[in-house]
């Protein structure tokens, strides 16, 4: 490491495949290719409601799956939002999301989020990917503090935050907006890199 590096150049996301055994995190972007195709599955998870009600996708069309797979690919570029594609490390095919991005590249602070297809979920697949995420960001990007945000009510993605080593830091009034349309309440979760392993 340079003696002259920034914070913000240390704290570059650079593109990583991460393999978990049965699952592989691979970087999302063009160049993704996923049985079916990548377009057809981002158009079929941002049709789920449960998706659509916690974590809205907003794609329409296929134009609008190949913008978000350009904004992923964007992420990467600038190092600033990472984007992993859940895959099967036995076929391939799409299980869902996991994604970290700066709110604060110079102090270190990013948010992390996540969304599963139906079929992958109840397996624990989405604390794992949280976990693999987390430890990246904390050992190739010096990730300092991570925040989980979710909306009350999704309280899968509270026993995620919660299996994942992420404590409960506080109930935000009215503070987001998610797929209903409605500003909800949300739960702020969070994870210093100092925390104890959760194994
Ligand atoms: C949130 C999500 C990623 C959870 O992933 P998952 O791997 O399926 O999580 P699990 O099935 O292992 O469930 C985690 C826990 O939540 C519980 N849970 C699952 N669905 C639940 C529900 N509808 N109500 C209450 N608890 C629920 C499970 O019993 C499990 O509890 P445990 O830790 O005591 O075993 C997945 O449900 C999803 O993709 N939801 C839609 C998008 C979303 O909400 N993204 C997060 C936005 S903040």
């Amino acid at each position: 490491m340079s003696t002259t590096e920034t914070s913000t150049e240390r704290r570059v996301l650079r593109p990583a495949t991460l393999d978990l055994g049965d699952i592989v995190l691979r970087p999302w972007g063009r160049a993704l290719d996923v049985p079916g195709g990548t377009v057809p599955a981002l158009m079929a998870a941002a049709a789920d409601p449960v998706i659509d009600r916690w974590n809205p996708l907003r794609i329409a069309d296929p134009a609008g799956a190949e913008a978000y797979l350009d904004r992923c690919d964007t992420g990467w570029v600038k190092g600033n939002r990472a984007s992993f594609a859940i895959t099967d490390a036995a076929d391939g095919t799409l299980h869902g999301n996991a994604f970290l991005g700066w709110t604060n590249q110079e102090d270190g602070v990013a948010t992390i989020g996540y969304w599963l297809l139906p079929t992958a979920r109840g397996r624990g697949i989405a604390t794992r990917a949280t976990t693999a995420v987390t430890r990246w960001a904390v050992a190739t990007a010096d990730a300092r503090r991570i925040e989980l945000w979710h909306g009350v009510g999704n309280e899968a993605s509270c026993r995620v935050a919660a299996r994942g080593g992420f404590p409960h830091e506080g109930t935000t009034r009215a503070s987001y907006r998610y797929g209903d349309g409605d500003y909800v309440d949300e739960h702020l979760h969070a994870r210093l890199a100092t925390d104890p392993d959760v194994g």
